[in-house]
Formats: structure tokens, C-alpha cells, sequence
């Protein structure tokens, strides 16, 4: 029986393991984290992520071929495959701070394959790691290899949250780098074997280590510019009168450039895109590329001016201060069917309202009270190193309050905030909602979900990204 071990029981780790051991029922996979009440988790029936039909894959082969574990060191040294699927943060601090890929998680866990192995391994590189980590990585492997062999392979991963599982099931592909020797290829058909069991074999793409690394860099780059661009364009459509949906439906018609991933938005998040962008950037600029560098840079500069233009529309329109007043907030999560909130918009545009002395009640399905404090209250870049290390702050932000309910949210309140895509939020009860609310009433969509026709007739003043604007928005021009 083929053994394979993931280090990182994460986003990432956890689904892409129970994919595997449900494919492959052949296979043993143990997944393991230092993190205990990760793993904790993991066994039991509250996931620690919150990912459609993953509790299914879950119960399914857990305990069959699928075991969760804080024993790392046991199940690196069983196994035949090791996927390396930690965290990679930016650097917060040294050479490269702010942009650099901090790579100390997975030079430890590099290390400790090294120490702890007595049999030939694959090792995978499953976290998105600069381009040449393997190179690295090989290096620490064989000057601590008590003779023992090694071949790295690159397979980073795609998948989105939210929808993890069918990305999983059915992936556009499957990316697989290794060395171009005889013992390189031979690792990369072991790996190609694991997904043979259920991904078609023309989606399984074979190349050279380097572009590996680098493909999942520029996919995530390309993926992140397209909404930096019809972000531009919803600014450049509020000030013209063009609607930025009929605008990104026009353009997604060409068959060149496809419809997908072109919807405006108060900005995108993730764990992924900024960090991922930055790492790309830094790796420009180190390789003597400064233009390629700043052409990049933009993507993550619209994206914060987005979010920005959000917060100044939102005050300028309230009569330019929301000091004392109370705004609702709905959704918190980066996007909908997710309970993460690594780098969602909803951080900045609530310390953007908090800075000018709002009082926000913020209300997401499946964010927690204190994830919520947690977020408002650290640091830029902080957020990526294990949630196990980061103590809970002591500080919490008085002026934020966090509800269960969206109309609990909206109580008394001077405007409402969408901020993350949730379906429920489209089905709400938005007469009753301004009933409810101090007059005049607003909604700033950050999603575009709602219909803004319709809240107008209740008698909202509604601000949807890249619309035309009512004539009050109009009279109260936000600068950027
Ligand atoms: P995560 O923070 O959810 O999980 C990483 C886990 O690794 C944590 O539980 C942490 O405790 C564990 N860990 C860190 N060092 C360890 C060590 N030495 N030994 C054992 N466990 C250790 O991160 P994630 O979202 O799963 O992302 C992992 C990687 O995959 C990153 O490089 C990320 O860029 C990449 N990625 C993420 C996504 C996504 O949607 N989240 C998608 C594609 C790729
Ligand atoms: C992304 C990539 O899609 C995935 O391939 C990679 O493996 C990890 O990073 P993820 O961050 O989970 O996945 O979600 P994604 O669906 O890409 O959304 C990222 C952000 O962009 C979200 O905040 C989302 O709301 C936003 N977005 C997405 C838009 O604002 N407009 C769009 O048209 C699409």
C-alpha cells in the first residue's frame, strides 16, 4: 500500500488529503499539523474550515485511509509521499519584508523530513512557494540525507474555497513539476498515478520543476488582474453614467477574453492573491526586472484604492462623517461559502468606517465574535502565521459589535454595508430592513447582489460598485 503524509492540515491540506483518500481508497493518508487543536478538530464532527461537502468526503474515509494526526514525525517517516502543504506568509519583518514568501514553516518542515527519514521519498511541494524553492529545498534534503534519496516535485494547488471540493473533483488541471532525469520522471508518474484515479489524463500537465512553481504564481497574478481591471473600469463608470455589469458582460463576450471573473467588487481577498502577487513582485525586482515588477504592483494598488473609494463613498455620502452613527455590516468572510477571512476587504473598509469613529454592527454567517476582533485588532501580515501562535489580542475594538442575525445588524442603523456575497443576504426582507433603519436610510453594495431599483422605491439611497449613481451620491462626490 502506497503511504503518503501532508504537513498542514489546512485550507489547503485537509480537503485536498480527503479528495485523495476518497479517490483513492488504496492509498493511506495521514494528515499532520502541530497544530492540536487543528487536528483536534479534524476528528471531530465541527470541521476547523467550513467548505461545502467537505464534512461528506470527511466522514466518509475517516478512519479508513484517512487519519488526522499531531504525530509528524511517525507519519513522515512511514510515508512514500510527503506533500509539503504549510503556510508561506509575506516576510514581516527582514530582508524582503512586506513582499518576500516567508519560507521558515517550510524550511522546518523540510528539516524535519530530513531528520527523520529512513526510507527514499517524494517530497511535494503542495504551498505556493517562490519560484526555484525546490532547488532550496533539495539542498537542506540532501546535505542531511544520511544516504537517503530524494526527489521534489512541484504540484501546486488550484483549488478555490468555497467551492474546494468540486474543484477538487473535477479540476481544470492538475500541475506537475519535477527534475528532467530519469529519477525525476519516475516521481512524477508515481504522483500522476494518485491522480490518474479520477482526473482525465489530458488534464494532468507535466513540466519542467521551475515552471511549475512559477505557472501557480502567474495564475493566481492574471486571476487577480482581471478584477483589478473591471475594478478600474467600475470607477471610471460611476463617473461616466456606464454600468460596469453591462460593461464586463459586453467584454466577457469575446470569446478571447471569456466571462468569468469579472465582477466588480469592494475589492478581492483571500489568503492568496495579494500575498502571492507580492512574492511575484519581489521575485521581479531580485531578478533585475523592476518594470515587470511595478506592472504588478498595480494589481494590488487598484485593489486597495477600490477598497478605499469604498469607505470615502460610504462617509461622503452620510453628509462626510459617520462619527457616533451606526453601521451595519453584512458579511465579514473574503467571499460567500467560506467562514475565512484572510485579507478580506471587509478589514480594511471596517477600519476605514472605525477611523473616521463609526459604530459598526457586523453580522456573517460563519464568522465568529472573536475572529472578528482578532482581525481588526493585528497587524498587517500577521495573519498568515499559525492561528495556534497568535495569542487572542486582550485589546477588542469597543466600537464594534457582532450579531447573529442580519436584522439585529441593521437595527437603528444609518446605513448597511454588503460586504461579502452571501445568497441569504439576496432574499432579505428589505422593507422591513428600512422600517428599521434611521432615515435617510442607505445600502452601499460592495457586491452588487442587491437589486438596487427596487431598495430605491422603499426608499433607500443605494450605492452599487460601478452603477450609476441616485442624484443624492451624485451631490456628495467622494474623493478617493
Ligand atoms: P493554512 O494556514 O490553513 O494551513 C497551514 C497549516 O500548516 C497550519 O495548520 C499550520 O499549523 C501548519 N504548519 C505550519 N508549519 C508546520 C510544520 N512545520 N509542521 C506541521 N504543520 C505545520 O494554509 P492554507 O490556506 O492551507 O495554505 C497552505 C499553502 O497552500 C500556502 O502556501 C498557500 O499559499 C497555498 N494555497 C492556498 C490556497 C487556499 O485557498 N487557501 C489555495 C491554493 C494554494
Ligand atoms: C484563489 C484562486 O481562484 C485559486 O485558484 C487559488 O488556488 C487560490 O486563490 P480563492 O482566493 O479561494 O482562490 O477565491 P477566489 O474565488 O479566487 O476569490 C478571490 C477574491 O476575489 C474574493 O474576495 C472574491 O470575492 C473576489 N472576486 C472574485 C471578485 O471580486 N470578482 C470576481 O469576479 C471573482
Amino acid at each position: 500500500m502506497v503511504k503518503i503524509c501532508c504537513i498542514g492540515a489546512g485550507y489547503v491540506g485537509g480537503p485536498t488529503m480527503a479528495v485523495i483518500a476518497l479517490k483513492c481508497p488504496a492509498i493511506e493518508v495521514a494528515v499532520v499539523d502541530i497544530s492540536v487543536s487543528r487536528i483536534n478538530a479534524w476528528n471531530s464532527d465541527q470541521l476547523p474550515i467550513y467548505e461545502p461537502g467537505l464534512d461528506a468526503v470527511v466522514k466518509e474515509c475517516r478512519g479508513r485511509n484517512l487519519f488526522f494526526s499531531t504525530d509528524v514525525e511517525k507519519h513522515v517517516q512511514e510515508a512514500d509521499i510527503v506533500f509539503v502543504s504549510v503556510n508561506t506568509p509575506t516576510k514581516t519583518r527582514g530582508l524582503g519584508a512586506g513582499k518576500a514568501a516567508d519560507l521558515t514553516y517550510w524550511e522546518s518542515a523540510a528539516r524535519m523530513i530530513a531528520d527523520v527519514s529512513k526510507s527514499d521519498k517524494i517530497v511535494v511541494e503542495k504551498s505556493t512557494v517562490p519560484v526555484k524553492t525546490a532547488e532550496a529545498i533539495e539542498k537542506i534534503l540532501t546535505h542531511n540525507s544520511k544516504g537517503i534519496k530524494y526527489q521534489i516535485l512541484s504540484n501546486p494547488e488550484f483549488l478555490a474555497e468555497g467551492t474546494a471540493i468540486q474543484d477538487l473533483f473535477h479540476p481544470d488541471r492538475v500541475l506537475i513539476g519535477g527534475r528532467e532525469t530519469p529519477g525525476g520522471q519516475k516521481a512524477v508518474q508515481a504522483l500522476k498515478d494518485v491522480y490518474a484515479h479520477w482526473v482525465p489524463e489530458d488534464r494532468i500537465l507535466t513540466t519542467n520543476l521551475w515552471s511549475a512553481e512559477l505557472s501557480k504564481l502567474a495564475a493566481n497574478a492574471f486571476l487577480a488582474q482581471r478584477i483589478s481591471s473591471v475594478n478600474a473600469m467600475s470607477a471610471l463608470c460611476e463617473a461616466t453614467g456606464a454600468d460596469v455589469t453591462q460593461v464586463s458582460y459586453a467584454v466577457g463576450k469575446d470569446s478571447r477574453i471569456g466571462p468569468k471573473f469579472l465582477n466588480a467588487s469592494v475589492g478581492f481577498g483571500g489568503s492568496c492573491f495579494q500575498k502571492d502577487i507580492l512574492n511575484l513582485v519581489y521575485i521581479c525586482e531580485c531578478n533585475g526586472l523592476p518594470e515587470v515588477a511595478e506592472y504588478w504592483k498595480q494589481v494590488i494598488k487598484i485593489n486597495d484604492y477600490q477598497k478605499s473609494r469604498f469607505v470615502n463613498r460610504v462617509v461622503s455620502s452620510m453628509f462626510n462623517t459617520v462619527s457616533n452613527k451606526k453601521v451595519a455590516i453584512l458579511g465579514f468572510a473574503f467571499k460567500k461559502d467560506t467562514g475565512d477571512t484572510r485579507e478580506t476587504p471587509a478589514i480594511d473598509v471596517c477600519k476605514g468606517l472605525l477611523g473616521d469613529k463609526a459604530r459598526l454592527s457586523i453580522y456573517d454567517p460563519q464568522v465568529t465574535e472573536d475572529q472578528i476582533q482578532r482581525d481588526l485588532t493585528m497587524n498587517k501580515f500577521d495573519w498568515d502565521h499559525p492561528v495556534h501562535l497568535q495569542p487572542m489580542s486582550p485589546t477588542t475594538v469597543k466600537q464594534v459589535s457582532v450579531v447573529w442575525d442580519a436584522y439585529e445588524a441593521v437595527k437603528d442603523a444609518h446605513g448597511l454595508c454588503i460586504l461579502t456575497e452571501w445568497d441569504e443576504f439576496k432574499t432579505l426582507d428589505f422593507q422591513r430592513i428600512y422600517d428599521n433603519m434611521q432615515k435617510p436610510a442607505f445600502v452601499f453594495d460592495g457586491r452588487n447582489i442587491v437589486d438596487a431599483e427596487k431598495l430605491r422605491d422603499i426608499g433607500f439611497i443605494v450605492y452599487s460598485i460601478g452603477k450609476p449613481l441616485d442624484a443624492w451620491l451624485k451631490d456628495m462626490p467622494a474623493v478617493a
